[in-house]
């Protein structure tokens, strides 16, 4: 059996800091009441001239960096996003020509914040298959032109940024154990963005003024409850499809959108908070992207150390959610 393994990962996260400070100053809202019901203190907004895809090649180039391949090495890359340079052509063809990936097929994959996890279990699946070689999977989102910043409730939210993953066969460590994936389209309704596609085209003035274009949270408490039950289940799943449980884990790096869900999740899986890899507080949530960033400071920081076994996880629109167990 081959053994298929993240050999580099890379983040890019734009310079500009918006604080809950800076969004005080428009929005009806504080500090106090953001932070303590989301964990968040501020989060990064990519400047106007910048697309998706500028931010993932940054991310991109970083792991390959860190993998020590080159751009012609890579074969394969699957962009995770929803909120891409263009819906036609996908993002990843942009990111393509951008990293000069002249040998590589790309293509995007839309499963809102599980994203990187529906990427890396198709890079996984295609290289163990023998299709491909050497994959970048990619993960970014400019969040902050898709929301209604006049909607307190969500906008607080969301940040800017992308994350890189390199898969390959490897020779030493950074297994991908097994991935995990899951969708619930009868609940497509909570979180969506409903203008934009064929339901809602030619685009109106009716629909923009109506903002149907921005991304919308239904009942966001009720996906709340969700999310703790599916994250739970996915991180269970990941290390008991291994012949391990939840305690043998070293590490979980979950998507991150909201520091209670996070803590509800370490309860419910009865693990301490310091087992649980947190960005939340610096860049909050930034869709499928979230987790390929928060692996790649882990991995750089020196919190992963050789043979750990780290628990990958998201929960997201669609809805979906999903899983991966890597050894280290
Ligand atoms: C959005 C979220 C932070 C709201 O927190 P909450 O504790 O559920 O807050 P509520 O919606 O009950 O709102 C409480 C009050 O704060 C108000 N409020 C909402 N947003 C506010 C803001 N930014 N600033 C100040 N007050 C705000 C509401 O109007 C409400 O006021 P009311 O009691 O007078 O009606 C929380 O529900 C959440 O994070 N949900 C999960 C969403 C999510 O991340 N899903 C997964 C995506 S991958």
């Amino acid at each position: 059996m081959k053994r298929i393994g993240i050999i580099g990962t890379g983040s890019y996260l734009p310079e500009k800091v918006m604080t809950n400070f800076d969004i005080e100053k428009f929005l009806d809202t504080s500090d106090e009441w953001i932070y303590t019901r989301t964990g968040i203190k501020e989060r990064r907004i990519a400047e106007k001239d910048v697309a998706t895809s500028d931010l993932c090649k940054v991310a991109g180039e970083r792991a390959m960096k860190m993998a020590g391949v080159k751009a012609g090495d890579i074969d394969l890359i699957i962009l995770a996003t929803i909120t891409p340079d263009t819906h036609c052509p996908a993002g990843a063809n942009w990111l393509e020509a951008k990293l000069q990936c002249e040998n590589a097929v790309s293509f995007d994959v839309t499963a809102a914040c599980s994203g990187f996890i529906f990427a890396l279990h198709l890079a996984d699946k295609l290289i163990r298959a023998g299709v491909n070689k050497k994959a970048l999977v990619v993960a970014g989102e400019i969040m902050s032109r898709v929301i209604n910043w006049k909607e307190r409730e969500s906008c607080i939210l969301w940040g800017d940024g992308a994350g890189a993953a390199v898969v390959a066969e490897s020779k030493q460590g950074f297994e991908i154990l097994s991935t995990h994936i899951h969708t619930d389209g009868a609940g497509g309704d909570t979180l969506l963005m409903p203008g934009g596609g064929s339901k809602t085209t030619p685009i109106s003035h009716e629909s923009v003024d109506a903002g149907l274009h921005f991304l919308k949270m239904i009942e966001a408490n009720k996906s709340f409850k969700v999310a703790v039950n599916r994250f739970a289940g996915a991180c269970e799943e990941a290390a008991t499809a291994n012949g391990h449980t939840i305690r043998d884990v070293e590490l979980i790096i979950p998507h991150q959108a909201n520091l209670r869900i996070l803590q509800a999740v370490a309860k419910k899986l009865d693990v301490p908070m310091d087992k649980i890899f947190m960005t939340i507080e610096k860049y909050g949530n930034i869709s499928s992207a979230t987790v390929p960033i928060a692996l790649d400071e882990a991995a750089r920081s020196g919190k992963l150390k050789k043979d750990d076994l780290v628990v990958l996880s998201a929960f997201g629109g669609g809805l979906t959610w999903g899983s991966s167990l890597i050894r280290w």
